[in-house]
């Protein structure tokens, strides 16, 4: 898609409010875990640069569409599968049933901000990383449905013990979490020898059990300064933690180099260009996203902190280097809004979506509820380890 059909697209959507969604809008979460079948290309130790390229991207797609367990079938088209839900399996009207389901299972559904819009207005927070994993910690229901990523819903599910998650798709893992491998993460740590370590909350379970403290990208730079002036280990993204040593002035931080695909390719070029014909338009981007892209944003900050940005100023257009499922929330709080996605360096990709969030659909939403699962388990052992420098995280934001 060109940036121009982009641009028209925008102007073409309208939002609409729903009542029944509560916006988490103060922003503190912690997630976790390990996406294992749909990693990227060369993740299985330290992360792949290339697993950002297009190439590699469009061949990790192919592979990330797969079928529910055992409510679909298999739908071949040319040499890709796309999964294919029985209609059968399905009521006429998903979203009655979904929330049937919700009441009749005393579920709490949680979604991301990255989730597509029916989910969002069907869940019962939308978040951040940071305000999902509050609203874990404090939840009162049987069962929690989280609309996020594997990582995400593991956080629930280790500050809810005894409590069952239940995800849409178990695929939907993170190239950042599934580039930090435990096995390795630990002998980088083992090199160094009385370093702390700070972890993105974009992490597995196993790697958040060898951490003394958790961060979000709306934390990490109080968490940062928090551990005073020891070594410290930043892990698994490399450009939150360069963002992260610029604003604390820490520029000893020892990084996991790991990477999000969605935030690494957004290109600096293109953003370049983009900004002259939009010489008005404020740019918001993640601290996922690549310094030269950053070097250019009016504001950097986390999903929510992109939101308010947005809303703030409803009268300008932002150009926005994150995921577009935040687009929803800002359409809902400012209609009317000028939204435009930061572009990719390939024009013809829907760039700004993460395929891994994207894997859940309400479909699946509605699957979940129905069967109770796929459940999210943690070892109890490492649940417990990685349970304390999330609740820390909790306890200092
Ligand atoms: P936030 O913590 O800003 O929600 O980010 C989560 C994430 O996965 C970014 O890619
Ligand atoms: Fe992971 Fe990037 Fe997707 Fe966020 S957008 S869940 S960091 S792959």
């Amino acid at each position: 898609m060109s940036e121009k059909t982009n641009e028209s697209r925008i102007f073409e959507q309208t939002p609409e409010a729903s009542s029944r969604t509560v916006r988490a809008q103060d922003a503190q979460a912690r997630p976790d875990a390990t996406g294992k079948a749909c990693r990227p290309s060369g993740s299985g130790g330290q992360p792949d640069a290339r697993a950002s390229r297009w190439g590699s991207r469009n061949a990790d797609r192919t592979l990330l569409f797969r079928p529910h367990r055992a409510n679909s079938a298999w739908l071949n088209l040319g040499q890709r599968v796309f999964p294919m839900v029985l209609s059968s399996d399905l009521p006429v009207d998903l979203e009655a049933a979904i929330l049937d389901l919700k009441r009749e299972r005393n579920a709490l559904v949680l979604a991301h901000y990255y989730q597509e819009d029916p989910i969002q207005d069907l869940a019962d927070v939308v978040g951040d990383s940071l305000a999902l994993a509050r609203a874990a910690q404090t939840a009162d229901c049987d069962l929690i449905v989280f609309c996020g990523v594997h990582f995400m819903a593991e956080t629930a599910a280790i500050l809810n013990p005894g409590r069952p998650v239940v995800v849409p798709d178990l695929e939907a893992g993170c190239s950042l979490a599934d580039g930090c491998p435990a096995g390795a993460f630990g002998e980088f740590v083992g090199q160094h020898p009385g370093a702390q370590v700070l972890t993105y909350i974009n992490a597995s379970a196993e790697v958040k059990a060898m951490s003394d403290l958790i961060c979000t990208s709306s934390n990490a730079v109080k968490m940062v300064e928090s551990m005073g002036g020891a070594p410290l280990i930043f892990a698994p993204d490399r450009h939150l933690a360069r963002w992260v040593s610029k604003q604390t002035g820490r520029d000893d931080l020892i990084v996991w180099p790991g990477a999000c695909v969605v935030h690494e390719q957004f290109s600096a070029r293109e953003l370049a260009r983009l900004k002259v014909r939009n010489p008005e338009a404020d740019v918001l981007a993640h601290p996922e996203c690549d310094q030269g892209v950053l070097d250019q944003a009016d504001f950097v900050a986390s999903t929510t902190g992109i939101i308010q940005r947005a809303v703030e100023f409803p009268e300008r257009p932002s150009i926005v280097a994150t995921e577009e499922g935040v687009f929803h929330s800002i359409r809902q709080q400012a209609p009317g809004k000028v939204l435009i996605p930061a572009p990719g360096a390939d024009e013809s990709c829907s760039c700004s979506q993460c395929p891994y969030m994207r894997l859940n659909t309400l479909e699946k939403l509605y699957l979940s509820l129905r069967d109770l699962g796929p459940e999210v388990s943690v070892d109890p052992v490492i649940a417990e380890r990685a349970r304390v420098p999330i609740e820390r995280m909790l306890a200092l934001s």
